[in-house]
């Protein structure tokens, strides 16, 4: 498929069908991420992830870190995950200022290799990051950035209808001359 559609394709679901994503192509996916390109090659980027068949104990773990919204449509999610970054470079433990622009990288990797696979990922930023730190004995020098859901989209049944309404809503996009500039702004 064109790339440019691939990436046009791609979209953050709510509603997912009742199908386990195999390990192996999880770790696909997690393969595409870490070949992304990062500051110093620091490579920063870190997961915690369960499958809901086989990690339930840690699947319900990490669905009890989101807001309320989030857990109504994630927990059809047959994949959950929190997302991390190093805030040191591990060779000098100087302050890593792209940690975070870093993971974002690797998960639009991610989200496109996933896509091009027919699975979906739905990041999410609604999560209680200093519960996740604790619940999940998450090192100082990590940061808990966001937590994902991933599975196939599907139509969303058993949704609240506020949720539900929200998935039939049309995607919307800047224009391009709203966010490219071949100039300086105006003074
Ligand atoms: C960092 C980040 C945080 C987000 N947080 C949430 C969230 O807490 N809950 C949610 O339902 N969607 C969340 N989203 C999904 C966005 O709402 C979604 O990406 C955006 O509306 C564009 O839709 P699309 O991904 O389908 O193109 C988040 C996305 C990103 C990248």
């Amino acid at each position: 498929m064109d790339i440019l559609n691939l990436i046009k394709s791609r979209r953050s679901p709510r509603g997912f069908v009742d199908k386990n994503i195999n390990e192996e192509d999880l770790i696909k996916i997690f393969d595409a991420g870490r070949w992304a390109a990062s500051s110093f090659n620091g490579q920063p980027w870190r997961f915690i992830y369960a499958h809901r068949d086989k990690n339930p104990e840690l699947y319900e773990k990490l669905l009890d870190l989101m807001v309320e919204f989030n857990q109504a449509w994630a927990k059809a999610a047959p994949v959950l995950m929190v997302t991390m970054a190093r805030c040191k470079y591990e060779l000098t433990e100087e302050d890593y200022k792209h940690s975070w622009h870093d993971l974002g990288l690797a998960m639009g990797n991610m989200s496109i290799m996933a896509e091009a696979m027919g699975i979906s990922l739905h990041i999410m930023g609604g999560f209680n990051s200093e519960k996740a730190k604790e619940e999940l004995n998450i090192p100082d020098k990590f940061e808990p950035v966001t937590m994902v859901a991933l599975g196939y989209a599907g139509q969303p049944t058993n949704l609240p209808l506020d949720i539900f309404k929200m998935e039939q809503q049309e995607r919307v996009r800047k224009e391009i001359k709203e966010i490219a500039f071949n100039k300086a702004f105006d003074k």
